[in-house]
């Protein structure tokens, strides 16, 4: 039987989150400069996208640019951003033809100012799309965001908008970047690294973590397939005992 057909699509995670790591590590075993990793990335980018759409997964959330990455060469930095934008223009046709709504996450107004400007574009013109959402983080870290959200839920307490007592979690979470977005119930990280990296850390606290020995610029669908199969074949407690869930 083929991956694809192992998977029960009745029981998908409905948000995939992907560290994707491995680019600079790909590209030296090919004798290049790390971009080459980042361009060849991109491939995985669309295949991993379009294999979540074609199954039925609601959201995907790509790690493209973490708060840590400017401390990168500047050259390796500017040809991420330049990278970036040319994606982002050249990728936003596919994206509505394929029904597929694209959101950013992160401190966005830092990025440079054209990267910043392709990506509101992108945004703007696929906020209509509704089998997928696609969301980019960018110049993201999870302490960036739960600090920013607690900064904004300490203004409303100062305002006298919000008392302090009534902060759940579910106004906590409605206070970080991914606001309206389910928590992911699968992370992938590629190229063997088994670390969050300050992704997404309040987010991922019941996801299942999934990770690949193989570099980012070469996994592709049937990559993500397993991913899938090995997360359906894992059971979900949530705290609870085997018992409780098979009562349940
Ligand atoms: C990690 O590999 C990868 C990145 C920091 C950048 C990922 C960006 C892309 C794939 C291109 C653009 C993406 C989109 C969404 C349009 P690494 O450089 O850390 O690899 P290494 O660990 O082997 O050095």
């Amino acid at each position: 039987m083929d991956l694809k057909s192992q998977i029960n699509l009745d029981a998908l995670p409905k948000h995939i989150a992907v560290i994707m790591d491995g680019n600079g590590r790909w590209a030296k075993q090919h004798g290049k400069p790390r971009v080459f990793g980042h361009r060849n990335g991109v491939k995985s980018v669309r295949e991993v996208t379009e294999a979540a759409a074609e199954l039925g997964v609601q959201y995907v959330t790509l790690y493209a640019f973490s708060t840590e990455n400017w401390n990168r060469p500047q050259l390796e930095v500017t040809a991420l951003m330049t990278l970036l934008v040319e994606t982002l223009r050249k990728e936003i046709n596919t994206l509505n033809k394929n029904n597929i709504r694209l959101k950013a996450i992160g401190d966005l107004k830092k990025l440079p100012s054209k990267t910043y400007k392709a990506l509101l574009e992108g945004i703007e013109n696929t906020k209509n799309n509704s089998r997928m959402t696609l969301v980019l983080a960018l110049n993201y870290s999870a302490k960036w965001d739960i600090l920013q959200a607690t900064r904004k839920l300490a203004d409303a307490v100062a305002q006298q908008e919000l008392n302090s007592e009534s902060i759940d979690e579910t106004v906590f979470s409605n206070a970080l970047s991914t606001q309206g977005i389910p928590d992911p119930e699968l992370m992938i990280r590629t190229s063997g690294e088994a670390r969050i990296s300050n992704f997404l850390l309040w987010q991922l606290a019941y996801a299942e973590l999934y990770f690949s020995p193989i570099f980012w610029p070469e996994f592709r669908k049937a990559n993500l397939y397993e991913a899938i199969i090995d997360f359906q074949r894992r059971e979900r407690r949530f705290g609870k005992t085997s018992e409780q869930l098979i009562k349940s």
